[in-house]
């Protein structure tokens, strides 16, 4: 078995994955969501110290199968280095305490690998990464194959989101409050741009739109609620169009068999049923991971510990680092 540790952003989890058969055997997360509510946005510290009283009691919690563990894999990468530390030094400890391997994770890897929770590894695979931190296109041919087709200029999908919710002062994550909001709204009311349309770039960009929307939202305030959700609306529909649209060129030159959707925003409806009509367009199966996978897990981290435990891909106690960056 493989005790697996998520501490990359705002969610402690740890999960324990049986290597054989990939049963998830435990899972448990705490989110912080509510504690970085009134700062619109993750406080890196904070984030930090809940980190430190959150995981050891999920630990705690995983105590049944801590006997029987075969190494314990941990995200060392990408996020924020405050809080990677955390889990990190849980690793360590374990590791140290019971001669176990650690197996290094990087964060888009996992997210990859939520695809195959409780599954097989299905490889050539087209992804788009859909998150808070980032917005790419991978290529995947295999477990050691991964190549970034598209990623963004500036901001992310997630981000945007995120952002468009602060500056209607709705709270965080803006995520699924902008989807709900845009539900009930009128996308046709404001014109918004649509990034990089008219360019060959086979790239993202969302700092465009989100200046759109801060000047929506000066031009209108104080709002009232129909102007938000009309707001919400035509910022979701121009914040998709730009994925579809610069997704559209790259199924024209890839012509995937397989494409998949992955990260905490590919939990929004309006873009799974988006790419469901462009999948559909191009003859491409659409993958997406269960609703409860797509934000941060460690469920997703021990998934891609299995496939790394086969390859004997470990690190040592003394030697891991954390990293902002991907391996990607
Ligand atoms: O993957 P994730 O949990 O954390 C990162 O690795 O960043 O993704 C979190 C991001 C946040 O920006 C959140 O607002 C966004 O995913 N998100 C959504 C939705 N649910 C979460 N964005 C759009 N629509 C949603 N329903
Ligand atoms: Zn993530």
């Amino acid at each position: 078995m493989i005790l697996s540790i998520e501490s990359s952003c705002d969610d402690s989890s740890v999960a324990v994955t049986d290597i054989a058969t990939k049963e998830l055997l435990f899972h448990r997360k705490i989110s912080q969501e509510s504690a970085h509510a009134k700062y619109g946005g993750v406080v890196p510290e904070l984030a930090s110290r809940l980190h430190a009283v959150d995981l050891p009691k999920l630990l705690q919690e995983a105590k049944p199968w801590l006997d029987d563990l075969e190494a314990v894999a941990v995200t060392n990468r990408p996020g924020l280095s405050v809080t990677l530390l955390e889990g990190v030094a849980m690793a360590q400890a374990l590791s140290i305490a019971k001669g176990l391997p650690i197996i290094a994770v990087d964060h888009l890897k996992a997210h990859i690998y939520s695809l195959f929770i409780e599954k097989e590894t299905r490889f050539p695979m087209l992804v788009l990464l859909i998150s808070g931190g980032h917005t790419m296109v991978v290529d995947v041919q295999s477990f050691e194959r991964m190549e970034v087709v598209a990623s963004t200029m500036d901001d992310s999908f997630g981000e945007s989101f995120d952002k468009t919710a602060k500056m209607m002062g709705l709270g965080y994550p803006g995520g699924p409050i902008v989807e709900a909001l845009a539900a009930r709204g009128d996308p046709a009311r404001f014109d918004m741009p649509i990034p990089l349309r008219h360019s060959p770039k086979i790239a993202f960009s969302y700092s465009g739109i989100k200046n759109a929307v801060r000047l929506l939202v000066e031009a209108n305030s104080p709002l009232d609620e129909k102007t938000k959700a009309d707001i919400a609306a035509a910022f979701q529909q121009a914040a998709i169009e730009h994925l579809l649209q610069k997704c559209k060129k790259i199924f024209q030159r890839r012509k995937p068999k397989d494409f998949a959707i992955v990260g905490g925003a590919s939990a929004n409806m309006a873009v799974r049923e988006a790419f469901v009509n462009l999948c559909g367009e191009f003859g491409a199966t659409l993958h997406l991971a269960d609703l409860r996978y797509c934000s941060d897990n460690a469920a997703m981290v021990g998934r891609y510990a299995i496939d790394a435990f086969e390859r004997q891909l470990f690190s040592d106690a003394l030697t891991i680092r954390v990293s902002p960056r991907s391996e990607l």
